[in-house]
């Protein structure tokens, strides 16, 4: 029971109601407002949920004024720097970090899923082969629960480690065949024995007709992008997910959702639109007035990979990224990539500009990521993909929490109707 209220009064009927505020471990407390409607006839308004807590959750944490990022209480920059993807992927679903023999197991569950059914490649083929890799990753993830009926049974708690499993280890074997097709090249199979990042690079880049090597500073640059992007808490797709695994559809229908809701330019599709920007802009002698298009409130022009809901001082992952493009372009580029150069550049002129300083407008983790994906090689209608295959992470765990939660029912929000009230039908001959 709580012992903190709030009361709320009607000043229309003067009737007052004790609401409980819960406290969580940190952050904000939070109001529940589940009696609202029984008590006082109205619904709560708060579009885009900006000050409504959807569920409980104990996976990630962030405090926006303090641009900390926690997943499991471990802060972000702890995990970029000693640990691996793979080890952040266990702590996510199972709340704590991994002894050896525990990581040792989850390796090889990783590792023994990351094959595909053969039918499903030829799924591939009924795509153009200039469809958005995206698009793409839409229809093959939402068809997996075509291929896998034996892990669908979500109140099944075998069921639901098997499909996390799969999830997680075929996103890379999914992402790369995407890619494959859309450049006409012959899909690669998996190979056990490397790495997770390293087999995602091998099974885009190499082909069967020549032997490749992983790069071990693309491996790991890679590994470290996976690390920032695996989970970020209620986001938009992550909302998505919980929204769809709340009807108790399968975990294969509700990633697919989350991939689809990713896609978006205000959310995962950023770090693409991000290169696009950096392209039109060319030059720094033409950041000013981009600049100005982004403070138009005529322009629907956006400073891509500025911004964020939460953060408002700035965004850990982006500085951590920031930092990892100096390391990569040094090591496999040129440190004074022309790209890199005008991004830095227009993070300083913007940050100096009164319009981003007033509206705490710093940049986000898609500002840098595009550029390392760039130097290692992976297209731009590529880049959505890479974030997609690391939240995969996050979505399955969060899923995971929803599925697990007492409390939890069919996500259903109430609506302030403004539509016409009611009316009769007027018969067709009688309109002009
Ligand atoms: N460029 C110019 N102005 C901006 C930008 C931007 N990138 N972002 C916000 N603003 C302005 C808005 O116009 C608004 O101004 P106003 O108060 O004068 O009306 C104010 O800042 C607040 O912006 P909102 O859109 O209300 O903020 P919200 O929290 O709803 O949106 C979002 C956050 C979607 C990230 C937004 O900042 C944006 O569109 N950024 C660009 C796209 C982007 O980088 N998305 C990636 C986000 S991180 C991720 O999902 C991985």
């Amino acid at each position: 029971m709580a012992k903190d209220t709030v009361s709320v009064t009607d000043n229309v009927t003067g009737k007052t109601i004790e609401l409980p505020i819960y406290h969580g471990t940190l952050g904000p407390g939070a109001v529940d407002i589940g009696k609202f409607f029984r008590e006082f006839g109205y619904v709560t308004f708060d579009p885009g949920f900006v000050s409504t807590a959807s569920c409980r959750s104990s996976i990630t944490y962030i405090d926006g004024e303090k641009g900390q990022l926690l997943y499991r209480g471990y802060p972000i920059e702890q995990l970029a720097e000693k640990s691996s993807f793979l080890e952040v992927a266990y702590l996510m679903l199972h709340s704590e970090l991994p002894s050896q023999d525990e990581q040792q197991a989850f390796l090889e569950k990783i590792t023994r899923h990351t094959m595909i059914n053969e039918s499903l490649k030829s799924f591939y083929q009924g795509f153009n082969h200039d469809a958005h890799p995206m698009a793409i990753m839409v229809g093959v993830v939402g068809s997996l629960s075509a291929f896998y009926h034996d892990s669908t049974d979500i109140r099944n708690p075998e069921h639901r480690e098997i499909a996390a499993h799969r999830l997680i280890a075929k996103m890379p074997t999914i992402a790369a065949a995407c890619y494959k097709h859309s450049i006409g090249e012959p899909f690669i199979y998996p190979q056990n024995a490397l790495s997770y990042c390293g087999n995602l690079l091998n099974m885009m880049f190499s082909m069967p007709c020549e032997s490749y090597e992983v790069d071990p500073v693309a491996q790991k640059a890679l590994d470290m992008i996976f690390i920032l992007h695996a989970d970020h808490e209620q986001n938009a797709s992550t909302s998505t997910i919980r929204l769809a695994g709340s009807s108790a559809a399968n975990p294969f229908a509700c990633v697919a959702s989350g991939i689809a809701a990713l896609w978006g330019p205000a959310h995962g599709g950023a770090n693409e639109a991000v290169l696009h920007m950096l392209d039109e802009i060319g030059d720094v002698k033409n950041i000013p007035k981009f600049l100005e298009k982004a403070k138009d409130k005529e322009d629907p022009f956006r400073l891509m990979g500025f911004g964020h809901r939460i953060y408002k001082n700035f965004d850990p992952r982006a500085t951590l990224i920031r930092k990892m493009c100096h390391e990569v372009l040094s090591k496999l580029g040129d440190e004074n990539d022309p790209l890199f150069e005008l991004a830095l550049k227009l993070e300083e002129i913007a940050l100096q500009d009164d319009y981003f300083k007033q509206r705490q407008l710093y940049p986000n983790v898609d500002f840098y990521s595009g550029i390392i994906y760039k130097v290692l090689g992976i297209p731009t209608n590529m880049f959505t993909v890479m974030f997609a295959i690391a939240r995969t992470v996050g979505w399955v765990a969060q899923w995971m929490e929803m599925i697990g939660d007492p409390d939890q029912r069919i996500a259903r929000p109430r609506q302030l109707y403004e539509g016409p009230v009611m009316r009769d039908y007027v018969e067709f001959s009688k309109r002009s």
